[in-house]
């Protein structure tokens, strides 16, 4: 299996997503960490380690980072994630705790110590990334791979220029996108194509109380029908994680990709240059949708049977 380490800031659809990496027999999810992004870092950081033991998974280890951008004022997106940052999710109190690692050594700990095999995952600001990578800047070529939700070659979501994930920290971002690897950004291009429409929501509610309790709440809390081309609340995050264990739902072009961060009307923009000759990611443009969602369906209803 793919050994999978998730930077998250959970979030609707990230708890989608650490569902997906816990579910998927083909990747091995060796940790989490966690910052602050839709809510704040101490909601986050419960919200995963709820999670945790909600779906059984209580080896995996969870260590909390940073709680906000390297130089901005931290602003959250609870209008969208709901002031928990799960929506009307309300889980069990957690009875274990993180570790006592900084999520940025955590990261470089787990990087360093097996390098070549771990696929390493953001899908919140990318904070704990940036500083990870100014502290150890090797970590970029010792991850197998490392793959983003965030940015976007078209249009925006927090503001009509950016992203929220790059938004929420570009500084963090410029590092990241300028570090030694190169990065798969799954932006909104592609996870907008992941929507979670009713038919989709209609054969997840079969899963029974998995459905039920997480699911379907997760997946429709912030759903608004008024919005044109929105058949259904998209699962951004989920996409990332899925592109490590299935690369061929995903159609992905090289570019250059660098990070505004001094724009007036543009701050937290990743301009994409798909005509550069010297690319520094690797970008997602079309998802196979159907081959998407059975996937994902497939890997839920796994847990689901547990
Ligand atoms: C991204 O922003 C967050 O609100 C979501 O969890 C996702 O990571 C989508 O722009
Ligand atoms: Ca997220």
């Amino acid at each position: 299996p793919y050994k999978l380490l998730l930077d998250c800031d959970p979030g609707l659809d990230d708890a989608l997503a650490l569902l997906l990496a816990h579910g998927d027999p083909n990747i091995e999810l060796v940790g989490i960490t966690t910052v602050g992004g839709n809510v704040a870092l101490q909601n986050t950081t419960r919200n995963a380690l709820q999670l945790r033991e909600y779906l059984k998974f209580p080896k995996v280890p969870v260590s909390a980072g940073a709680a906000g951008p390297l130089t901005r004022t931290f602003r959250d997106a609870a209008h969208v994630h709901g002031a928990s940052g799960l929506g009307n999710v309300v889980l069990p109190e957690a009875t274990l705790a993180v570790t006592g690692i900084h999520a940025v050594d955590a990261i470089i700990e787990l990087i360093t110590a097996t390098p070549g095999t771990i696929h390493l995952v953001a899908t919140g600001p990318l904070t704990n990334i940036a500083l990870a990578l100014e502290k150890e800047p090797a970590i970029a070529r010792w991850a197998a791979s490392f793959t983003i939700m965030g940015g976007s070659s078209t249009r925006g979501n927090a503001t009509a220029a950016a992203e929220f994930n790059i938004w929420a920290d570009p500084e963090a971002a410029r590092i990241v996108f300028d570090a030694d690897w190169r990065v798969t950004m799954i932006g909104l291009d592609l996870t907008l194509q992941a929507q979670a429409n009713s038919i989709v929501i209609d054969r997840m509610k079969k899963l029974g109380a998995l459905a039920d309790e997480l699911i379907v709440p997760l997946s429709t809390f912030y759903f608004n029908p008024n919005v044109p081309d929105w058949d259904g609340q998209a699962v951004h995050d989920v996409c990332a994680v899925a592109y490590v264990a299935r690369p061929d739902l995903f159609d992905c072009r090289l570019a250059r990709v660098d990070i505004e961060t001094t724009g007036e009307f543009t701050t937290g923009m990743t301009v994409v240059d798909f005509d550069s000759p010297s690319p520094n990611a690797l970008v997602a443009t079309k998802l196979d949708v159907s081959g998407f969602w059975a996937y994902v369906e497939t890997v839920y209803a796994r847990v689901a049977a547990e």
